[in-house]
């Protein structure tokens, strides 16, 4: 494995944030990370980055291992040189990345300088060839521009060139493309999914989106309330999808035969982390819910092959649909 996250817990102060995910990926695979706001996908992409310390927040327990690494056992020195390195994260706001008064070529540049052994004007030069690969038109022309004078397609794409310019074997991809339109996610998400199979990175796409996952992931974990409630192979999930969350979460996925106006979306509010549901957290808004599951926490259990889920009725998928 690439990344294997086990049991990972964070803290905030005395509120437990993730209680207990685990996940992974490996080279030339995808993985969804996908849930609704607020259930810790982003904390989790954090935790890997080691950036959690800049919010307050504190991994409390479990593992974060990179190629055989233990990044917590890493000192913030060695944790600077893996991250945008051989590690690079994608935001969702490519403006919180982005210098606004240096050249974005330059940016590109500085990225590479830092992580590989290259000098100014082989950085240039590896710059220019990843704006072509990202399909930035004009791409001498744009070196020289700043952030501001780019669309947020051309920004996105300046980030994710960012990012590849350390050579990572592992990106991870949260919400990239939330802030474009439709054309231009469908775009960028397309070349993310290239990148994978032309580097062989491995590749965690952060989403609330099931029919993003569903065209784009190899394999999918479903988070809830800081856990991770269903994991397995992409067509596995949706053909036999074992949790109530990922069922509901499919059934949010916009259908052709719908009306505008029609969005669906999953009835009742994600608690907020101070005020957990007891049990299995998805109780309080689950109509399958029985008894147990509002006093004992169901353990992720085998579902099928690679496939597990953490609820009680998911050995009784007849009791539970
Ligand atoms: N700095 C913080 N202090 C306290 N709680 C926090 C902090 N950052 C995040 N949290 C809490 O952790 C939970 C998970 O947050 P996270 O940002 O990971 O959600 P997310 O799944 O990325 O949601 P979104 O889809 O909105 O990006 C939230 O309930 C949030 O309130
Ligand atoms: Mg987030």
């Amino acid at each position: 494995m690439l990344l294997s996250v086990e049991n990972l817990q964070v803290q905030f102060g005395r509120l437990q944030a993730l209680a207990g995910v685990s996940f992974s990926v490996n080279r030339g695979e995808v993985l969804g990370l996908v849930g609704e706001s607020g259930s810790g996908k982003s904390l989790s992409a954090m935790a890997v980055m080691g950036l959690l310390p800049l919010s307050g927040g504190r991994v409390s327990g479990g593992s974060i291992h990179f190629d055989g690494t233990d990044l917590g056992s890493l000192s913030p020195k060695a944790y600077r040189k893996i991250r945008g390195g051989k590690v690079a994260l994608v935001t969702q706001n490519p403006m919180t990345s982005l210098d606004p008064v240096v050249r974005v070529g330059q940016q590109i540049d500085q990225a590479a300088l830092l992580h590989l052994p290259v000098d100014r004007t082989e950085a240039k030069a590896r710059t220019l060839a990843l704006m072509d690969r990202l399909r930035i038109p004009n791409a001498e022309m744009v070196y020289t521009l700043y952030p501001h004078q780019l669309s947020g397609g051309l920004r996105q794409r300046i980030v994710i060139a960012m990012a590849l310019a350390g050579e990572p074997d592992l990106l991870i991809a949260d919400e990239p493309t939330t802030a474009l339109d439709v054309t231009v996610q469908a775009q960028i998400i397309q070349l993310l999914i290239e990148l994978v199979q032309e580097r062989d990175l491995g590749l965690v796409l952060i989403t609330h989106d099931m029919g993003v996952v569903a065209r784009t992931c190899d394999r999918v974990a479903v988070m809830y309330c800081g856990r991770i409630v269903e994991t397995g192979p992409v067509e596995a999930i949706f053909a036999s999808p074992r949790h109530p969350y990922t069922r509901a979460l499919i059934g949010c996925i916009p259908r052709h035969d719908m009306a505008p106006g029609d969005l669906v979306g999953i009835p009742g509010v994600v608690p907020s982390v101070a005020a957990m549901p007891s049990g299995c957290r998805f109780h309080p808004r689950c109509a399958q819910a029985v008894s147990r599951c509002f006093t004992e926490v169901p353990p992720l259990s085998a579902a099928g092959d690679n496939h597990a889920s953490a609820c009680f009725l998911t050995d009784q998928p007849g009791e539970a649909s």
